[in-house]
């Protein structure tokens, strides 16, 4: 971004909340820090976003580094409302669906830029067995568990803080799930760190631990849409995913146990083509996903560049590198134009996709897939780094 408009934005950021600096290094009074011509350490803003139905306070934080990017995150599900990034121009647009205010979020939302637990994904029938016990999960997608269940993860308060880092200081929220919590053993203390660095790129960095066995799949749900532009769909956005293979499903998205080869198939994204060149062909997974909805076995492990999405006509290009070894790739089939967008509309069929980072769906049940058991003792740790630029 040209540094007027960013000093611009620092501005009406200063201005436009009644400011509380979480963390600022330089410990610039918020008037003064708007006049240094450039920030030098990453400024978290918090305001307040309202009160949930049951009366809890729920707040906002804005990140923003040096370049400008500004990241908006709800303390309700750990939600991203707000993420901006630059096109080919330098000019900073928000590239993810969302509201602006909390009663949509609570009233119905597609997991828009949610934090996802316990078990980001699907689990056949709510139900999974560990040494020897069985656990019936709530339902709350056809017969099948989704993303946690009624109450997931998105759908709870976050507690917030501030984490120390290099280039100033990260928002780090924690959740303590209780025993029993949606029928998962175990009492769960997640941890989620927002870590925007001044190349652009937001770390998400995950950590859990649990003081009786259970599973645990955190990922985060953000919509892009890098036109910027909401009205449009993401058909034109040209995709590379680092996969061989993908998950084939049954008519309730659930695994077969089967990896496919992508070869041949409209599920080859190894060399970009834009995510409408195939996604009409006639083909079975196709149908049973109404359209992409499947987890990609990512190639390759550890931390690695895993995906890319790229519009031509904004130059944005986005890159997510991650260590877990699936990518649920989900191009929004199922916004239908009911949810309304902010200054007027509403959401179209897919105008919004996913890249959501995780272990396989339904792997408590399916025991050639890497696990997602964590027991006592034991750390989940896992991160996902969203980057954008543009060319
Ligand atoms: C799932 C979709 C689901 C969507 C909810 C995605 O992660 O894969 O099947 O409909 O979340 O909006």
């Amino acid at each position: 971004m040209n540094k007027p408009f960013s000093h611009l934005l620092t501005i009406a950021l200063v201005a436009a909340t009644s400011i509380f600096m979480v963390n600022c290094k330089n410990e610039t009074p918020p008037t003064e820090a708007a006049e240094t011509p450039a920030p030098a350490a990453i400024a978290i803003a918090k305001t307040s976003f309202g009160t949930t139905a049951d009366g809890q306070a729920v707040d906002k934080f804005t990140l923003k580094n040096k370049q400008g990017m500004q990241v908006d995150v709800i303390t309700y599900g750990g939600i991203i409302t707000t993420w901006t990034a630059p096109d080919k121009a330098g000019n900073y647009a928000n590239v993810v669906l969302g509201y602006d205010n909390l009663a949509q979020y609570e009233k119905a939302t597609p997991y828009f830029g949610a934090l996802i637990g316990r078990y980001g994904n699907r689990i056949a029938k709510g139900k999974f067995t560990l040494d020897g016990q069985t656990y019936q999960l709530e339902t709350n997608d056809g017969p099948n568990t989704l993303h946690g269940g009624v109450k997931g993860f998105d759908k709870v308060v976050w507690t917030a803080s501030e984490q120390p880092v290099d280039n100033g200081s990260a928002l780090k929220l924690t959740y303590v799930s209780k025993d029993g919590e949606g029928g998962y053993p175990g009492t769960l203390t997640s941890t989620v760190v927002y870590h925007l660095t001044d190349d652009n790129a937001l770390e998400v960095s995950y950590e859990a631990t649990t003081d009786k066995k259970t599973v645990v799949n955190l990922t985060q749900h953000s919509y892009f849409n890098l036109s910027g532009d909401f009205t449009k769909p993401i058909l034109d956005h040209e995709l590379t995913i680092d996969a061989d293979k993908f998950i084939p499903v049954d008519v309730t998205l659930i695994p077969t146990g089967e990896l496919k080869p992508v070869e041949k198939t409209p599920f080859d994204f190894r060399q970009a083509k834009t995510i409408g060149k195939d996604i009409e062909q006639k083909d079975d997974q196709l149908t049973k996903g109404k359209g992409y909805d499947h987890c990609w076995v990512l190639n390759g492990q550890g931390f690695r560049k895993v995906s890319t999405a790229y519009h031509a006509g904004t130059g944005r290009l986005l890159e997510v590198s991650t260590d877990e070894p699936g990518i649920q790739f989900y191009c929004g089939n199922f916004l239908d134009g009911t949810l309304p967008m902010p200054g007027g509309g509403t959401y179209a069929h897919r105008t919004g996709f996913c890249l959501e980072t995780q272990h396989y769906p339904d792997s408590p049940n399916q025991s050639s897939f890497p696990t997602t058991t964590l027991a006592p003792g034991e750390k989940y740790e896992t991160k996902t780094t969203f980057k954008f630029s543009a060319k």
